[in-house]
C-alpha cells in the first residue's frame, strides 16, 4: 500500500500544528517540481516553547530518488515533525 509523495511546496506539519517549509535537495526527480527526500531540510516551528528547525528522516527505504529515499505522506523529520504530501497521482510504498 502506497502513500502520496511529498514533492515541492507541501509544508512540515509539525507538532499537532505549527506548518513551516521544506526545502527540496534534489532536481532530477520531479512531480510539479522536486519531490522531498530524507535529509531535506524542514524550516523552524514551534513544539511548546521550542523552536526548532529539522530534516526529513523516516523516508521509504525501498524507493529512492538520487539515492535518497522518497518522503511520503505522514513521513517525519528528526525532530517527529509530521510531512505532508499532495502528490497523490504517485503512490511510493514503504
Ligand atoms: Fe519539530
Amino acid at each position: 500500500m502506497g502513500m502520496p509523495i511529498s514533492k515541492a511546496g507541501d509544508m512540515s506539519l509539525g507538532h499537532a500544528f505549527s506548518p513551516s517549509p521544506i526545502t527540496p535537495s534534489i532536481s532530477k526527480v520531479m512531480h510539479q517540481g522536486p519531490v522531498h527526500v530524507a535529509t531535506d531540510v524542514i524550516a523552524v516551528h514551534v513544539l511548546g516553547n521550542s523552536a526548532h528547525g529539522g530534516t526529513i528522516l523516516q523516508v521509504s527505504t525501498t524507493v529512492m530518488a538520487e539515492n535518497k529515499g522518497v518522503a511520503r505522506l505522514m513521513d517525519t523529520g528528526d525532530c517527529g515533525a509530521m510531512i505532508s504530501g499532495s502528490g497523490a497521482q504517485i503512490l511510493v510504498g514503504g
